[in-house]
């Protein structure tokens, strides 16, 4: 197991510190860790809406902190279940904006027992910078944390 998952398993693990101080944990080794990981965060599904909402994060505030399903990379992991890798914002027509700097971006769902519950949205301020190994770490660290949601 790489380094960053022993230390994200440590923190998943914890019996120390609640699931909320979890995410935000994860979200400071995230962005300590990865330089162009320049805002990470989580979104999950509110209730029986079709909306997610803002979650745990490190980066600049943002205005979207409520995504209606299917608006903007988020929304449409929300209902694609499926990881979205964007090597350049500007490319997209279905995107929304939460920083001029933002260049790429990347979302993975977290799903448990089937259902899409959320998800760990990471903006980048490099074009094209995610790798397989980013994606696959991503995609096991949702499997964890929907094990403790
Ligand atoms: N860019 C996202 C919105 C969330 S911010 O990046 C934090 C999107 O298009 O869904």
């Amino acid at each position: 197991m790489s380094e960053i998952k022993k230390r994200l398993s440590s923190i998943i693990e914890s019996p120390n510190h609640d699931t909320t101080d979890k995410l935000q944990k994860i979200c400071h080794l995230l962005d300590q860790e990865i330089p162009y990981f320049n805002w990470t965060g989580f979104y999950f599904k509110n209730g029986d809406k079709e909306e997610l909402i803002l979650g745990p994060y490190v980066g600049a505030a943002t205005d979207h902190t409520v995504i209606p399903f299917g608006k903007g990379i988020c929304g449409q992991v929300a209902v694609s279940n499926q990881t979205f890798v964007v090597p350049d914002v500007h490319e997209q027509d279905n995107y929304l904006s939460c920083s001029i700097d933002t260049k790429a971006e990347i979302v993975v769902p977290i799903i448990k027992n089937g259902e899409n519950i959320g998800q760990i949205d990471i903006d980048s301020h490099t074009l094209n910078p995610f790798t397989q190994e980013d994606r696959e770490m991503l995609e096991w660290l949702c499997g964890e944390v929907a094990g403790i949601l």
